[in-house]
């Protein structure tokens, strides 16, 4: 067994073709195939994925190309298929990727198991129930969930599981993007945490840890805020919503690729920093009010027409396309580790 507490950058880890939020299954998002190759140093020996829908196929193909071995379970009637499908379009080695029947039988022996089932808490709390049962007493139980927090979900499990209970979660599609939301219940225990960081820098992402299971976790949070004041530009006519994406394409998108909201602004007040930025532009950025969208489908309706006329109806492949060859250049530019 690896020692799942080192951590070496992977560097077969994928980062290939392929989506953003509510992008395509892993197993469609096909790319120049990684050679095969045995497990990294520091990654660990042997993975769980229970839940093998978008979310679940895209960790299965980032952990089996870096050397994982990955039981998958799912009770989808067509997951042989689907991970022969994924095998071959990601170029894993034949066998990387192990069919389990039961949840119980996927977890046997494995080192960490990354449950991405559905984002339901009865359906999670049963899961982690038998999750924490058919585990090994040291196996890292984490879950992808985007809202749902580790506390809720592992409420009704014994202290020595709740210790090992936490929330990993990714952006979609995780083989393709680097953060990984860190995210601890009341009884987690500190070493659990550091080992999640340290697992999933082993697999070249990016994890940061929250100190409170707020909703949304971080991400989603920016995403919602930056959504609610676009779509209240679109709603009172100051924007439409082509010049609303021109606008984040041009300036706020291209910088935040580079730099973070906090890092950017920072050499812009000199040798003062942020502080002396915001002595010269924080009371005019104050005064700019935020007013709260209707976020009614009736009141959407005009942001979904300008949205349709756009960007066409069903919206047109290349958006996708497009937007998965810049993030690919951006993540090539930053030295990420590339599939293929
Ligand atoms: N889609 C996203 O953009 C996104 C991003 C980050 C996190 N997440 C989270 O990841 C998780 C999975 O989301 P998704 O988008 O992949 O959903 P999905 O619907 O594509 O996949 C869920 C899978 O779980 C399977 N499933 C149902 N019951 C199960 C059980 N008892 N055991 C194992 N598997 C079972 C389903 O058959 C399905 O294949 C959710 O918690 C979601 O919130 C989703």
């Amino acid at each position: 067994m690896n020692d799942p507490h080192a951590s070496r950058p992977v560097s077969g880890a994928p980062a290939a073709a392929a989506a953003a939020e509510g992008g395509t299954p892993a197993s469609a998002q096909v790319s120049t195939p990684a050679p095969p190759e045995a497990a990294s140093a520091g990654v660990p020996a042997r993975a769980a994925v229970v839940g093998a829908g978008t979310i679940g196929l895209s960790w299965a193909r980032l952990f089996a190309a870096a050397g994982t071995a990955v039981t998958v379970f799912d009770p989808r009637d067509d997951l042989a298929e689907v991970l022969a499908a994924l095998t071959a379009d990601a170029g894993l080695p034949e066998g990387a990727l192990t069919r389990a029947s039961t949840a119980a039988e996927a977890v046997d022996g494995v080192e960490f198991v990354q449950e991405s089932g559905p984002e339901e808490p009865h359906a999670k709390a049963a899961l982690f129930a038998q999750l924490a049962e058919a585990a090994p007493e040291d196996a890292l139980l984490l879950s992808s969930s985007s809202a749902i927090p580790a506390s809720r979900f592992a409420a009704d499990l014994p202290e020595a599981a709740a210790a090992r209970v936490l929330v990993g979660h990714p952006f979609n599609p995780p083989h393709i993007m680097p953060l990984v939301e860190v995210v601890p219940g009341e009884r987690t225990a500190a070493e659990a945490v550091e080992r999640a960081v340290q697992m999933y820098r082993s697999y070249g992402r990016a994890p940061i840890v929250l100190k409170q299971e707020v909703r949304g976790f971080v991400g989603n949070r920016l995403q919602n805020a930056v959504l609610r004041e676009a779509v209240h530009l679109v709603q009172s006519g100051v924007v439409d919503a082509a010049d609303l994406d021109t606008a984040v394409k041009n300036s706020l998108g291209l910088r935040w690729a580079a730099v973070g909201p906090l890092e950017g602004l920072h050499p812009g007040g000199g040798a003062q920093g942020l502080r002396g930025l915001m002595e010269h532009i924080g009371p005019s950025f104050a005064a700019i009010d935020l007013h709260e969208p209707d976020m009614s489908a009736e009141g959407m309706e005009p942001v979904f027409a300008q949205t349709e006329a756009a960007y066409g109806m069903p919206p047109r492949a290349e958006i996708a396309a497009e937007r998965d060859r810049f993030q690919e250049g951006v993540l090539r530019l930053r030295g990420e580790p590339q599939e293929g």
